[in-house]
C-alpha cells in the first residue's frame, strides 16, 4: 500500500496559507483507503526557535485539532507527534553522515531564516532541520510528500540523501516524491505579496490565522494591498490580485478563470468584500471543531495521538533496526 506523509510544524498560529496550500488537501486524500496515510506535527523542529514550553505545548495540540478540522481522518490515517516516535533523533544522527555542509548551505529556507544573525549566532539545529526532515520521510518509505513550494526543496535533499545511502550501502530507503498542488502552492502576505504569508511572522497583519475571528478577517482583507488598474484579473503583473483569486478558487473550487469573468468589472472593494465572505464561510466549521476539540476535557485529541503513535512506531522502529543492522549498528 502506498504511503503518504507529511507534517505541520507548531511553531505559531496556523496560517491560510498552511490550509490552502497543505492541509485542505491532506483532509480531503486521508479517507483514500488505498493509501496509508501519516500527518505529524514535528514539535522537535520547532526547538530552533526556543519556543517557551507551554507555547509548545499548547501549539502542537492546537495542530492536532486543526489537522482533525481540516478533515484528516483520524481513524483511517494516523496523526502523531514527532517527539513521541524517538526514531526521528536517531535516524537524523545517522542521515547527517550522508549529507554535505554545501547542500544545506544551499538550502533556500536556512537561507532566509539565518540571514538576521552573524554565522557565529546560528544554531546548529536550523542548519540540520533539512536532516532531521529527511529522517521523517524516509523512517516511513513514503511514496508521496504533500507540501507546499517552499518544502520541495526538502523533499529533493530528502531524495538525494536516500539516494546516496542506497548507493553506498544497497536498497533500503524508498525514493519519496514530493506533491505539491497547481493552484494554492504558495499564498502570499495580504500586506507584500513578494513574500509568502508566514507563520513565523511577527506582524500578522498580512497574515490570515485560521483563528481569526470574523470581525479581523474581514478586515485584513478589505486592506489587502491591491495592484494598479481597476480589472480583476491576475497575471505577473498583479501579484496581489492574482494572490486574492488563487484563495477564492481553492476555497469556492471555482477555477480562476471563472471567477475572473464573473468579477472583471465588479472594482476590488466589491470583490474583496465577496472574497472576505469566502474565507469567513470556509473557516467558521473548521474554527467549531477545533474549538470543541480544545476543550478542557475532550480526550479526542490524545485517542488520535495514540492511535497514531502505534502505528508511526511500529514502522519506524522496524526501519530504524533495518538501518542500523546495514550499518553495523547491532
Ligand atoms: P510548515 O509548518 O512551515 O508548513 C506546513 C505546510 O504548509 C505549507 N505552507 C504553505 N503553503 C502555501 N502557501 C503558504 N504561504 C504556506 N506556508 C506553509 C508548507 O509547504 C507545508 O506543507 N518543514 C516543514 C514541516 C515538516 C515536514 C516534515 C513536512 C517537518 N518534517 C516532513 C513534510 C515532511 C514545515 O516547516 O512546514
Amino acid at each position: 500500500m502506498k504511503r503518504v506523509v507529511s507534517g505541520i510544524k507548531p511553531t505559531g498560529d496556523l496560517t491560510l496559507g498552511n490550509y490552502i496550500g497543505a492541509m485542505k488537501r491532506w483532509g480531503q486524500m486521508s479517507a483514500d483507503p488505498d493509501r496509508e496515510h501519516f500527518f505529524f506535527v514535528p514539535n522537535l523542529h520547532a526547538l530552533t526557535v526556543r519556543p517557551d514550553p507551554e507555547t509548545l505545548h499548547r501549539n502542537s495540540r492546537s495542530a492536532v485539532a486543526w489537522l482533525i478540522a481540516s478533515g484528516v481522518d483520524h481513524d483511517h490515517s494516523y496523526i502523531f507527534m514527532q517527539s513521541q516516535v524517538p526514531a526521528h533523533a536517531e535516524l537524523m544522527w545517522i542521515l547527517n553522515n550522508y549529507v554535505t555542509m554545501g547542500e544545506l548551505n544551499r538550502m533556500t529556507q536556512f537561507k532566509d531564516k539565518s540571514s538576521k544573525s552573524a554565522a557565529e549566532g546560528q544554531l546548529v539545529g536550523l542548519y540540520d532541520y533539512p536532516v532531521l526532515m529527511a529522517a521523517d520521510i524516509l523512517l516511513y518509505d513514503a511514496d508521496e510528500v504533500p507540501t507546499g513550494e517552499d518544502q520541495k526543496q526538502h523533499v529533493e535533499l530528502t531524495r538525494d540523501i536516500a539516494t546516496r545511502f542506497n548507493n553506498i550501502h544497497g536498497e533500503t530507503f524508498k525514493i519519496p516524491q514530493p506533491t505539491v498542488q497547481e493552484v494554492g502552492a504558495r499564498i502570499m502576505n495580504l500586506q507584500d505579496p513578494t513574500r509568502k504569508m508566514s507563520k513565523s511572522d511577527t506582524d500578522d497583519s498580512g497574515n490570515i490565522l485560521l483563528s481569526d475571528d470574523e470581525k479581523t478577517i474581514e478586515k485584513k482583507i478589505l486592506k489587502a494591498v491591491t495592484d494598479s488598474g481597476s480589472v480583476v484579473s491576475s497575471g505577473a503583473d498583479k501579484p496581489a490580485l492574482s494572490n486574492l483569486l488563487v484563495i477564492m478558487s481553492v476555497l469556492t473550487d471555482k477555477p480562476v478563470t471563472e471567477l475572473e469573468e464573473k468579477y472583471a468589472t465588479a472594482g476590488y472593494g466589491r470583490f474583496k468584500q465577496e472574497l472576505a465572505e469566502v474565507v469567513v464561510h470556509g473557516l467558521k466549521p473548521l474554527q467549531h471543531v477545533h474549538e470543541q476539540l480544545m476543550h478542557e476535557g475532550n480526550d479526542k485529541i490524545d485517542k488520535a495521538l495514540e492511535h497514531g503513535w502505534w502505528r508511526a512506531s511500529e514502522l519506524a522502529n522496524a526501519k530504524l533496526a533495518q538501518v542500523k543492522e546495514v550499518l553495523g549498528l547491532l
